[in-house]
């Protein structure tokens, strides 16, 4: 989490309209502070979102400058804890994303050598450490003295007071070079400036740069000059680029899914068709498949598992936090990896461990040239296009939509071809009606969503919209499940949403035993009495995207209703980056 940019430039830039408005583009990574230091040595930092920032601030002009959005990991909520952070002089200015661990051993050995530090952060010590270093080393030899001796995972921007040059460090946390006609960008992620060039180099770990206006050079921890590519890359982005007709991104991303899907399957059935063909032999051919994923990604590779195991395919799914302590992985193991940025830090490391162990590795991402997706041996891109709101929704369907695909091409049976217009239909059928709904939910406390077999999954993303959205406390669980304790929670009026899929008659029962207790009870169904119109026929893998959508738009109109900061809830971000 957190967003870094950097802009170095011939000439001037605006911190405003260049700066700012590229690591706005990084919000999502995290909107608790922001800040930015130029190297005239004006900085300016405060807590809140970058519009308001921005508003608050002069325009500076500057030819090289670095800048922060932070999500807080070591220090609270405050002005003083924001990045950039500086040495005690004030001449040496940092920002960092990710976590120092050995910070306090190093704050210690720094503070005795007479070093103030004003913050509770753990970043705040890189530019005491480099302050330090520089009294008797080259900044050259500084960095290479920074990456033996922290520990702990790092993406960081140094400049000096004075010197038109900007200095780029990474570990674990990601980092990209963008390069455009007339100025360098150093950034968390090619959202940064994709508005401005195509052209990037990716760091890899314990890799530093050194950015001067008109060159740049890269090194590896030994300080040897390194020869890297240069990656050209493509975004989906189209007619979505606009939010000026919705009143906030969820909604429009959830209206984009007929589109964005369309556009997946369109690249499955072409360009990316041969990798599917790879994909599924690799699946075939493997003693074990697993996948990880986190948040929504693994509510779709549950989906995953479901769709292989119809068709005759052994496959488990674990939540990549705990991958390490409960899954075994050899050789003869295929692991695929799903994640909407490619960069979630949990991810990533269970991959890498996968990968030591000499699995083959598999990536589903939506952002092209992430991290997962370059240590992937194969990678299939989502084609979502951008995804703003921090809630999955588009990525989502897409993920599925990818999975539903290969399985597909593996024996599962599906009309993969109406996807997109079902989902058209689920949302124009539904949404007056989800609005009403809405209505009459968005003061419920807690709120139960079941489901069995291919509508599971969907109920414990349908839960996690909710809780994330539209701060209700939500239930995703297995309908058989319910009466084995949750359901002592039910109390005359407590909602619960019942997933039915085709005629499966246990869901059909477990929604009754909860009626039967007083419950209110919505169904959403394909082949029985239903609360919504889903317009597929009995047990269509569809229905699990389908019920999900109308989970999307119930979260909408709730967290509307209640007049809360749907793009940006409170204390999340986008994209996880540290563990
Ligand atoms: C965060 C986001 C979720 C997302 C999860 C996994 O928690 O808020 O929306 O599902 O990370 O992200 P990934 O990029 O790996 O899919």
């Amino acid at each position: 989490m957190c967003g870094i940019v950097g802009i170095i430039n011939e000439g001037n830039i605006s911190v405003k309209n260049d700066l700012l408005k590229s690591l706005k583009r990084l919000e999502y990574r995290g909107y608790d502070s922001v800040g930015f230091a130029d190297v005239q040595g004006n900085v300016e930092k405060d807590i809140g979102e970058i519009s308001k920032f921005m508003d608050s601030i002069k325009d500076y002009k500057t030819s090289c400058a670095i800048s922060h959005t932070r999500w807080a990991t070591h220090g609270g909520v405050t002005k003083t804890n924001s990045h950039p952070h500086w040495n005690s002089k004030k001449n040496i200015f940092t920002v960092h994303n990710g976590i120092i661990e050995n910070y306090e051993e190093l704050k210690k050995e720094l503070i005795s050598k007479g070093h103030e530090f004003i913050t509770e952060t753990d970043s705040e010590i890189i530019s005491h450490f480099f302050d330090e270093e520089l009294k008797s080393k080259t900044m050259i030899e500084a960095i290479k003295s920074f990456i033996r001796r922290i520990k702990g995972t790092y993406a960081i921007l140094i400049i000096e007071k004075g010197k038109n040059r900007i200095y780029a460090i990474k570990k674990d946390s990601p980092l990209v070079l963008g390069l455009a006609k007339d100025r360098f960008y150093l950034a968390s992620d090619i959202y940064a400036f994709s508005d401005n060039t195509n052209k990037a180099i990716f760091f890899e770990d314990e890799e530093f740069a050194i950015v001067d206006p008109d060159r740049y050079s890269f090194y590896d921890l030994n300080g040897n000059e390194l020869k890297k590519s240069i990656y050209e890359f493509t975004w989906a982005i189209t007619q979505e680029e606009s939010v000026k007709d919705y009143p906030h991104y969820m909604i429009k991303e959830i209206h984009e899914q007929p589109i964005s899907s369309q556009r997946l399957l369109n690249s499955l059935d072409g360009e990316q068709h041969e990798k599917v063909a790879k994909i599924a032999n690799l699946i075939k051919n493997s003693k074990r498949v697993v996948f990880t994923a986190a948040g929504s990604s693994y509510y779709a590779s549950l989906l995953g598992v479901y769709f292989l195991n119809r068709i005759g395919i052994n496959a488990h799914t674990l939540i990549a936090s705990e991958f390490q302590n409960f899954m075994l992985v050899d050789k003869d193991t295929l692991l695929i990896a799903i994640s909407q940025s490619g960069e979630t830090m949990d991810v990533v490391t269970a991959t890498k461990w996968a990968r030591e162990r000499g699995a083959k590795i598999v990536s589903l991402v939506n952002v092209p040239h992430s991290t997962l997706q370059r240590i992937s041996d194969i990678s299939l891109e989502i084609h979502a296009g951008p995804e703003i709101s921090v809630a999955a929704t588009k990525t989502f369907t897409n993920q599925v939509v990818a999975l539903l695909y290969l399985s597909y091409i593996l024996g599962f049976s599906i009309n993969m071809k109406t996807i997109p217009e079902k989902i058209d239909y689920v949302i124009n059928e539904n949404e007056e009606s989800i609005k009403h709904l809405a209505n009459e939910l968005y003061d419920k406390k807690d709120i139960y969503i079941i489901g069995r077999g291919l509508s599971y999954p969907p109920s414990r993303e349908m839960a996690l919209k909710l809780k994330e959205i539209s701060y209700i406390h939500a239930e995703g669980m297995m309908g058989g499940e319910l009466k084995h304790g949750t359901i002592a929670l039910i109390e005359p009026g407590t909602p619960v949403i019942a997933l039915i899929p085709g005629k499966d008659f246990d869901m059909h029962s477990n929604a009754k035993e909860v009626e039967a207790r007083g419950a209110r009870v919505i169904k959403i169904a394909n082949m029985m009495e239903s609360d919504f119109k889903i317009d597929v026929t009995i047990n269509d893998g569809k229905f699990a995207i389908l019920s999900v959508v109308i989970g999307q738009l119930l979260t909408y109109y709730i967290a509307r209703k209640k007049g809360l900061p749907i793009d940006k809830p409170r204390n999340l971000a986008k994209s996880v980056t540290v563990k």
